[in-house]
């Protein structure tokens, strides 16, 4: 039996579309960094290729993305998972500040880098979606980085070392569990 549930999205629990918690890295127009982190977000196209994250207009990260055409996707490890949301109760400076995360200088964008997550995705901004006060904000990815160490052993091993970690509701997240091959 199936029962069906409101079109507000935020009545929906369990949340049935587990989203991978990043760090998206920009700069503001002055050159400052910020840090956020956002869980919508989703590849689009393997030309380019195009990724996309949803974010709210009032957001810093919007503003610097718009002001700056770039920003990071940086990949969050499930070790860092509480510090996702202890990084969005601060703003603006003291955020990165008090988080103890590293920005560190990126391959081709002006935006940093966060050093203790594993997989970065440089990206020039693409286009923009809105829906309101949301966006969806898409970028071509120009430059990609891994911890070598991901990228040694088998798949479960490899997935075992990036652990990503999906937001589920608020203060709720999931890892990855087991990994498997289908066998054919
Ligand atoms: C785990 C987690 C996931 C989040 N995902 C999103 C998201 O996908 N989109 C969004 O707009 N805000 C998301 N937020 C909320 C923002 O990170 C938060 O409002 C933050 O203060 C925005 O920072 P900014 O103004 O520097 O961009 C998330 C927060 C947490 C803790």
């Amino acid at each position: 039996m199936k029962v069906a549930l409101p079109l507000d999205k935020h009545e929906w629990h369990p949340s049935m579309l587990a989203g991978q918690i990043v760090l998206v890295s920009t700069l503001d127009a002055s050159g400052r960094p910020n840090v956020a982190p956002k869980s919508w977000v989703t590849m689009v196209a393997f030309a380019g290729p195009i990724l996309a994250f949803g974010c709210n207009v009032t957001h810093a990260t919007y503003a610097n993305v718009i002001a700056t055409n770039e920003f990071v996707i940086n990949v969050l490890s499930e070790s860092l998972a509480a510090r996702a949301w202890a990084l969005s109760d601060r703003h603006g400076d003291q955020r990165l500040h008090d988080s103890g995360l590293t920005p560190v200088p990126a391959s081709v964008v002006a935006a940093p880098l966060i050093d203790e997550c594993p997989a970065h995705l440089e990206c020039e901004l693409d286009d923009v979606k809105l829906y309101g006060e949301e966006v969806f904000v898409f970028g071509r990815v120009v430059a990609a980085s891994i911890d070598v160490r991901c990228t040694q052993g088998s798949a479960l091993d490899q997935y075992g070392r990036l652990a990503p970690v999906f937001f589920l509701e608020e203060g709720t997240y999931g890892g990855l569990g087991p990994v498997r091959h289908v066998g054919r």
